[in-house]
């Protein structure tokens, strides 16, 4: 039987024991069949569609919304009639934290506020499910691990990249020793021209707000690495410019709407012909002035546009990585060194997909968060093992598009329908690999204004240790 099914079939049984998370012990059983108490802050696209109307409707027979709270009381609205939810809306979270006494808090705010809420969450006596990154430095970051230590309430990061099938089968080869022990990573992400250029229409383009792309985005990668690694960051040294985007063009204006350089900048974007945005943000300008189409060459933006990278981890291995976030094509490439041979992969790079531009680039990121368009695996992902002094051999994983490659799903069905699932790599991620994977990001943010390489044991109190503590 289909798991879907079988939980449908069983759904009082299993909601009588839910929430125990894998990881950190976050949700105590229980044999109370009662819905569990959510609330929610940041009724974003994030929030109101992957944590809000995705939730509702895979898993309203065990949970409920009991609050939503956002500083945009027009956003509020609209987020509560899109998610279907029937509970009240709050501007003010500890009134809603007060009134509506929830049991597990979900983080979907703005980067830099992550940590407001989820120790304000803990310390009102909460477990908390925050979007990545868990925060945006290291003092923040300290602030968390404390509260969570000092409350006893736990803190789960959504790391959906994790749970596609393709890092997971990469995992699932290293664990079994594939090409034997590691010694260095090769690791390239490249976003897209639309993808890439989004980061810079709004506040992820701000650094304040972001903590940089190093960190809103490569928590993704970084958490990825500590993941497959096994094994904790020690020292990281970067180099970052921002060299495309912000200031760099010759014109500029506020926002694609009502700019008078449409017809010749290569980055407009009509934001008029999505109708979700347009009632989520546009219609809700007035309040607080987020413009959600923002000029990509805005003077005040002030984060890097390129970043390479270096990481060497308490097991020796060394990593190479980089970002950039004006590639003709998305995608990304890695390679593991072993002393038995070497394990090589890619994603979405066009020519080795057969046919040179049969991907439609303008698209591709719409379909990878889609909530709705989880397709059917009709692709494959490759995986390629050369053993030394030997043959290759392609392993092949089927591909699903939408949805992170499915990864969002398989995320929210552990975290919220099936919290004793078998765990056999470790998908689950508590607080200790949130910080793990921003602190690589914030190493490398120090390391480019400084110069000079920086070491993770001085950001927090956490000492890296040689085997990943889960
Ligand atoms: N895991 C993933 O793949 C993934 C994908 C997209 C977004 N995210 C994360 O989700 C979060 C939200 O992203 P988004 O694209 O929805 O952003 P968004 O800007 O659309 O939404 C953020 C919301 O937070 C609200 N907000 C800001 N400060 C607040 C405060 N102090 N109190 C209450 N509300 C406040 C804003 O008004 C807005 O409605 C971010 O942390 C982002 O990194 C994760």
């Amino acid at each position: 039987m289909k798991r879907r099914k079988f939980i449908t079939a069983t759904g009082a049984v299993v909601a009588g024991s839910l929430f125990t998370h894998p990881a950190s012990g976050m949700f105590l059983k229980s044999n109370n069949i009662k819905k569990k108490r959510l609330a929610l802050v940041g009724t974003g696209i994030r929030g109101i569609s992957f944590w809000g109307r995705r939730v509702l409707q895979e898993y309203g027979d065990i949970v409920e919304f009991v609050g939503l709270c956002d500083i945009n009381p027009g956003r509020l609205e609209f987020g509560k009639e899109y998610i279907g939810a029937a509970c009240p809306t709050f501007t003010n979270f500890e009134k809603m934290m007060k009134e509506t006494k929830p049991e597990v808090v979900i983080v979907t705010t703005v980067d830099a506020t992550h940590h407001e809420f989820i120790i304000k969450g803990l310390e009102m006596g909460a477990d908390v499910i925050t979007e990545k990154p868990m925060t945006t430095d290291e003092i923040k970051c300290n602030n968390i691990l404390e509260a969570e230590k000092r409350t006893g309430h736990k803190v789960i990061v959504g790391f959906n990249y994790r749970y596609g099938p393709h890092p997971t089968k990469i995992k699932e080869l290293l664990t079994n020793n594939r090409v034997g022990k590691i010694t260095s990573v090769d690791f390239h992400w490249y976003l897209n021209v639309f993808h890439g250029a989004s980061y810079f229409r709004r506040w992820h383009g701000i650094r304040d707000k972001s903590g940089t792309l190093l960190v809103h985005k490569s928590t993704h990668h970084f958490d990825l690495l500590n993941w497959w690694i096994d094994s904790d960051p020690v020292e990281v040294f970067a180099y970052g410019e921002l060299e495309h985007y912000g200031k760099n063009n010759s014109f500029r204006s506020v926002k694609c709407r009502q700019c008078p350089f449409k017809e010749k900048c290569k980055f407009f974007w009509d934001i008029t012909t999505n109708d979700v945005y347009m009632k989520l943000y546009v219609a809700n300008e007035k309040h607080d002035g987020y413009i959600r189409d923002a000029c990509l060459w805005r003077n005040e933006i002030d984060i890097y546009d390129k970043m390479a990278v270096q990481i060497r981890y308490a097991n020796n291995v060394q990593v190479s990585y980089s970002l950039t976030t004006y590639s003709p094509y998305e995608g990304w490439r890695i390679a593991f060194n072993g002393f038995n041979g070497r394990l090589d992969s890619w994603q979405d790079i066009p020519w080795q997909k057969g046919v040179p531009g049969d991907i439609d680039q303008s698209d591709l990121h719409r379909k990878e968060m889609s909530q709705e368009e989880e397709q059917k695996a009709t692709d494959y992902e490759v995986i390629m093992v050369m053993d030394n002094f030997g043959k290759y051999e392609a392993v092949k994983v089927p591909k699903v598009g939408g949805g992170h490659g499915g990864g969002d799903r398989r995320l929210q069905d552990q975290i919220l329908r099936d919290p004793d699932m078998a765990d056999p790599f470790k998908h689950a991620a508590g607080s200790r690999d949130g910080a793990m994977s921003i602190l690589v990001g914030i190493a490398a943010r120090k390391s480019i204004e400084t110069g000079k390489p920086v070491k993770i044991e001085d950001l927090t109190g956490l000492i890296p240790q040689a085997k990943r503590i889960t």
